[in-house]
């Protein structure tokens, strides 16, 4: 079998990787915490989390220009461009891949390299979390840190828990994604060959 290294994930892409995922879960735990606990038991003291909530929504949405700059900027954004035509039929061969395929050891359908970093449900999924998803909490969690520019009411509803409902409805996709989006990381040739490739920014080819 032989061995290829093709270099996939630039610094600037693993920097603004890594910040992203702690800040991530930093929101998760923070969020979670003022959702559910109580001034009994509380997970950590309400003031803390919001105090941590408000700072790590502040940077993670100054790393996520980061990403946006560096995908307009330069050839990682041509990574999540995506053509319409033929689209469902890949879609459905990486699905019956990963339902099927990889448990009785066929060749992955998609071959990463150079010009194609993501299969197409990777791809699918990463447009979807950062262009859709990362945007509306965004949105939504400003919203909350300014509250007067929020519209008092909306048909029956107060405007602040309406955003507020629509926030951490919103965080928990982010949650769900995570959760999924690490189990597929595991799917690699080895279970930590696509971790190692974050790290050291080179993703092994195998034939
Ligand atoms: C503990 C948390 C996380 C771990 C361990 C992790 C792990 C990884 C790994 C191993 C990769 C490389 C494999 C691949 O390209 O698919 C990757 C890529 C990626 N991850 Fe994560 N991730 C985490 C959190 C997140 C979060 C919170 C987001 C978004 C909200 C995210 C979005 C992405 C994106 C967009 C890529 C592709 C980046 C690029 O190469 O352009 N990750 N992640």
């Amino acid at each position: 079998m032989s061995e290829n290294k093709v270099y996939l994930y630039p610094v600037w892409v693993r920097f603004w990787h890594a910040s992203n995922a702690i800040l991530c879960l930093l929101l998760i735990f923070t969020g979670v915490s003022m959702q559910y606990a109580s001034l009994e038991s509380p997970l950590m003291s309400f003031a803390l989390a919001v105090s941590m909530h408000n700072i790590s929504g502040i940077l993670l949405t100054i790393f996520y220009l980061v990403f946006i700059i560096g995908n307009l900027t330069t050839w990682n954004g041509k990574y999540y461009r995506q053509r319409i035509a033929g689209f469902g039929k890949e879609v459905i061969k990486q699905m019956r891949y990963y339902s099927y395929g990889m448990f009785v050891g066929e060749p992955a359908p998609f071959k990463i390299n150079k010009t194609r970093k993501f299969n197409p449900i990777q791809k699918m999924t990463y447009i979807a979390v950062m262009y859709v998803l990362m945007p509306f909490i965004f949105i939504t969690g400003w919203a909350l840190l300014f509250p007067e520019i929020i519209v008092t009411r909306l048909f029956h509803f107060g405007g602040i828990t309406l955003t507020s409902l629509f926030h951490a409805v919103l965080g928990f996709f982010v949650s769900l994604f995570l959760i999924i989006h690490i189990y597929f990381c595991t799917v690699g040739h080895t279970p930590t060959s696509n971790f190692k490739s974050m790290v050291d920014g080179y993703h092994e080819t195998h034939n």
